[in-house]
């Protein structure tokens, strides 16, 4: 990758994509770990003499203006995080923004109005990326959690300008690269969720890399039907029963141990307030709905992140939103965050179980991608990334 690293940035004007994609209640930004994961390169670009230009999406607008998906909320929040002012452009393209990029000064910070406000930015249209291009004389790309996307902001500009990608771009290959490549071994991946279907890609890569594949979640319990056990009421994926098979005959072919659950947390119903059963056996009564790990299974996944070097985590162990069923993934998470392995988390719903529970300083990375992860986990090609290739 060019990094930043290896331009010279003063007096230049810098073209910026980054994921501010963040949740927002009532106008104001709950969670702004995307912004701050932006800031060590928006910092450096200032601290270099650059002038710079944000831009973002922010939710899906579909291509229309609806100022219910403005900037406006995150440019205040990182104007305050940055702890200088951040103007907020007047839209995305055209001539009164061009105006605002020229009067900005060595120091000065642009964010553009939501990128998506152009059905053009996800047509990765080119005459609009030629657009965006001319706001800046290089092009920076740190939207990891975009990376996946190939769009105007994200790919098509890289076209027009020398092209370098940001610190958070660099730290996110840094950490997940190797797991597909040559992770510190033992590697233990731990795959979790409620989809077989969503999860089978991941569960095919990593398996050439690691040596052990803990399945939880929801889609565990196709596995064990495959396996001839019983799942009770259990969510399972008919549809997908054979690929799984396929997979668990892959596995042992590699050599690769599968742990599945071995005991459950069970409900009569999926419900917050349902009564929780615990089943100590890999089978399930039939009245029953597994939803979450049993203590047995956790203590097999915790003997397994202790002897591991690396560790991989995306996807929850049961139902972690309902407080009754939120163990197998808190301990997951606690059993990551005493791990002396190099450990990932990536995925939208394990970084939010991390968070929940307040680790997330204690993890080696905690992707800021959630398909983005996904897809690179699953060894795709990310666009953004291959865009910024030397
Ligand atoms: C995300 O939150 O995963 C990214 O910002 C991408 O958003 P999208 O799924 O709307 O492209």
């Amino acid at each position: 990758l060019n990094t930043i690293r290896e331009c010279d940035f003063s007096n230049k004007k810098a073209l910026v994509r980054v994921d501010f994609n963040v949740p927002l209640k009532d106008g104001v930004v709950t969670d702004d770990t995307r912004i701050q994961a932006a800031l060590p390169t928006i910092n450096y670009l200032l601290e270099k003499g650059a002038s710079v230009v944000v831009m973002s999406h922010f939710g899906r607008p579909k291509g229309k203006k609806n100022p219910e998906f403005s900037m406006a909320p995150i440019a205040k929040r990182f104007s305050e995080l940055l702890g200088k002012p951040v103007v907020l452009a007047k839209d995305v393209i055209g001539s009164e923004v061009a105006a605002q990029v020229a009067a900005l000064n060595k120091g000065d910070v642009l964010l553009l109005e939501n990128v998506r406000f152009y059905a053009e930015e996800e047509a990765n249209d080119p005459e609009f990326a030629k657009s965006l291009a001319a706001f800046g004389d290089v092009y920076v790309n740190d939207a990891f959690g975009t990376a996946h996307r190939a769009h105007a902001s994200t790919e098509g500009v890289a076209h027009y300008l020398p092209s370098y990608a940001g610190f958070l771009i660099e730290k996110e290959v840094k950490f997940m690269a190797p797991l597909l490549e040559n992770p510190d071994k033992p590697f233990v991946a731990i795959i979790g969720g409620s989809k077989v279907s969503s999860k089978i890609s991941v569960l095919e890569s990593l398996v050439r890399t690691c040596n052990t594949i803990v399945i939880g979640g929801g889609m565990a319990y196709t596995f064990l039907a495959v396996q001839g056990h019983s799942i009770g009421k259990s969510l399972v994926e008919e549809d997908y029963k054979e690929t799984a098979a396929s997979f668990l005959a892959k596995a042992k072919e590699k050599g690769v141990q599968v742990i599945l659950p071995v005991d459950h947390l069970c409900g009569e119903e999926f419900k917050e307030d349902t009564a929780v059963i615990k089943v100590d056996s890999a089978d399930i009564p039939q009245n029953l709905i597994g939803m979450d790990i049993g203590p047995k299974t956790v203590e097999l996944i915790v003997a397994a992140v202790t002897k591991a070097k690396s560790v991989v985590w995306n996807g929850p162990m049961g139902v972690f939103e309902f407080n009754s069923f939120a163990n197998g993934t808190l301990t997951v998470a606690k059993a990551l965050a005493q791990s002396s392995a190099t450990t990932v988390v990536g995925g939208g719903d394990s970084v939010a179980a991390i968070n929940k529970f307040d680790l997330a300083d204690k993890i080696s990375h905690v992707s800021t991608g959630g398909g983005a992860s996904l897809e690179f986990l699953e060894g795709q090609v990310l666009p953004g990334i291959k865009a910024l290739e030397k």
